[in-house]
């Protein structure tokens, strides 16, 4: 089985990755990424490259905050599916999470069966991930008709960072940051 290499982002492979990403987002399998977004969110990403160097695939994570990150924009190209390359990337993805102390991945898909391979389960209830709901889904016309499964791994959060002030759900509060520099 061919390998696959896993590496963080670099500027680089910016155009690989909008083209690759933007390739699938025609029928929502992935969300549409506009070239100068995924510039600056690069270091988000990793890439899958060939034992030749050439690029095979990407995944980003997008941090919420200690209670919550994103799988997102994992993808790679035809050719090279059923080698490894995704679940690789799923991997170094989750390994920066934990780097970063993070302590639920979650992601919305329409292939939960490759998800479960990692530890993923299905939440019913997309509420509890307002992070998600007001970073996306608001804004998105396929807002009521999702066909996408939300997924995490790891507890339910009981924080959110994102949306209105006054959550309707009691059980989630908004995560109250205190400042101990002096400001300059
Ligand atoms: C999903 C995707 C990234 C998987 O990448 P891949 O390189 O083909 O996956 P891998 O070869 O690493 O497979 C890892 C494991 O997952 C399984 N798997 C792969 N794709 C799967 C799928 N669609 N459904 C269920 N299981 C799947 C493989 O059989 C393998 O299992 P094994 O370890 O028991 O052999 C790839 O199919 C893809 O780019 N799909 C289109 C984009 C997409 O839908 N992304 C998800 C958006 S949320």
């Amino acid at each position: 089985m061919p390998r696959a290499d896993i590496r963080k982002a670099t500027l680089q492979d910016a155009a690989n990755i909008f083209e690759l990403v933007n390739s699938l987002s025609g029928d929502g399998t992935l969300l549409r990424r506009q070239y100068a977004e995924i510039c600056e969110n690069v270091r988000d990403f990793h890439v899958a490259l060939s034992e030749g160097g050439i690029f095979l695939g990407c995944g980003a994570l997008h941090l919420y905050g200690p209670h919550l990150a994103e799988i997102r924009s994992i993808v790679v190209t035809p050719e090279a599916k059923g080698q490894g390359a995704g679940g690789g990337l799923l991997k170094a993805l989750h390994a920066e999470a934990d780097l970063h102390g993070v302590l639920t991945t979650c992601l919305f898909t329409r292939i939960p069966d490759f998800f479960f391979h990692y530890g993923y389960r299905t939440t019913m209830d997309r509420t509890a991930l307002p992070d998600k709901i007001y970073k996306d889904c608001q804004k998105c016309p396929r807002l009521h008709a999702c066909d996408e499964v939300a997924m995490i791994r790891g507890p339910v959060p009981r924080v959110a960072v994102l949306g209105p002030q006054k959550i309707r759900q009691p059980e989630l509060v908004p995560l109250q940051i205190a400042f101990t520099g002096t400001d300059h």
